[in-house]
């Protein structure tokens, strides 16, 4: 069933289901030595490695992630900087800090940005368009990548004509019931499926992508995921376990796993051999490997954080999410290292889609 995924890049919703309920260690099969375990997830993994290796060697990219603003005028009910969030505390980053750590980044190799930040009405297109040509001046041979939410098109041709190339917006689920479920009314589906549309219309490089085990996922769901992202065909997909954050919600609900989020990862990389997927700071925040086993299952992407430490601190997407080990810029060596030893460069490149 495994060779036939690869092979047809593609997956049936049965087989789906089959690889996500399969009762089987996978952690403990992506640590058994290669082919030493009669495992299927080890095969899946195994699979999707090969798949990625092919594609893009034994190489790992970086970007560069710089959390400028916490406010936020929606009300996602996972999210733990959403506007009903009283506890939480609301910071900006300015033109020239965002700058300082755009300069610490470059020194430290990195040759993506990625801005991100809520919808946040203080950074108007204006704002924005000045942050992203003061980067693009600066640093010509870089990506610059905005991950700040749904705007009209012309917004994103805006910032598309002040230097952006690429665009992350994770569409959160597919399937309309579930979306009603994670979002306020006043948020809809159709409308961000269509900013991803426009993004891809305007020519960006674009990242879509879905929270592990959010509360109202099903295999279904999932599948559905699946169908859009075959559909939309974006350079990127970002996923990771849903974490309850504390002052929503969603604060009892259960985390998304490790295992559903590896099963995931290497089902994506044998259905889509060329897209970058990052192994994210939510996978490493469950499990103090996380990321190494991210990339063991096919990931091909970190993205350590370049934003100052107090600004990090406040970014709570969820709770306990990592602020100061490796997956910050400063543990840029340590990262290096870790990967080094399941057998990964982290290389400096750009990493543009090929
Ligand atoms: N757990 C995991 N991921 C989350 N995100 C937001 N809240 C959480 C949470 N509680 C993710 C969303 C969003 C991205 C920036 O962070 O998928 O698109």
């Amino acid at each position: 069933m495994i060779d036939e995924i690869r092979e047809k890049r593609n997956i049936t919703q049965e087989q789906l289901e089959t690889l996500l309920t399969i009762e089987d260690d996978s952690v403990l099969a992506l640590q058994l030595a290669e082919n030493d375990s009669q495992s299927a997830l080890h095969y899946l993994y195994q699979q999707a490695r090969e798949v990625a290796d092919a594609v893009y060697g034994k190489r790992v990219f970086k970007r560069g992630l710089i959390e400028f603003t916490n406010y936020c005028k929606n009300d996602c009910y996972y999210c733990g900087i959403r506007r009903s969030n009283k506890c939480a505390k609301r910071y900006r980053l300015d033109k020239e800090t965002i700058l300082d750590c755009c300069a610490k980044g470059h020194e430290l190799g990195f040759r993506t940005f990625v801005l991100q930040g809520g919808e946040d009405g203080h950074f108007t297109d204006e704002r924005i368009c000045e942050i992203v040509a003061s980067i693009r001046e600066q640093y010509p041979d870089c990506a610059i990548t905005l991950s700040i939410g749904e705007k009209s098109k012309e917004s994103y041709q805006k910032y598309f004509d002040a230097g952006a190339n690429r665009y992350l917006l994770r569409h959160e689920t597919a399937n309309d019931t579930h979306y009603r479920k994670l979002h306020p009314e006043e948020l809809t589906l159709t409308n961000r499926k269509q900013c991803l549309w426009d993004l891809k219309e305007i020519g960006y490089q674009v990242g879509c992508g879905f929270m592990v085990g959010s509360p109202g996922q099903t295999i279904e769901t999932i599948y559905e995921d699946l169908e859009f992202i075959k559909e939309l065909k974006p350079h990127m997909v970002g996923i990771g376990p849903f974490i309850p954050q504390n002052e929503t919600p969603f604060a009892k609900e259960h985390a998304g796993t490790l295992e559903q989020t590896l099963r995931l990862l290497a089902i994506i990389r044998l259905i889509h051999p060329h897209v970058l997927l990052p192994a994210t700071t939510a996978l490493g925040t469950i499990h103090e490997n996380g990321r190494e086993l991210g990339i063991l299952a096919g990931a091909n992407v970190v993205m350590p954080n370049l934003s100052p430490k107090d600004a990090r601190e406040k970014y709570t997407l969820y709770d306990n999410k990592l602020h100061s080990g490796d997956e910050a810029a400063e543990g840029d060596a340590n990262l290096r290292k870790r990967l080094e030893k399941i057998g990964y460069e982290l290389v400096t490149d750009r990493g543009d889609f090929s």
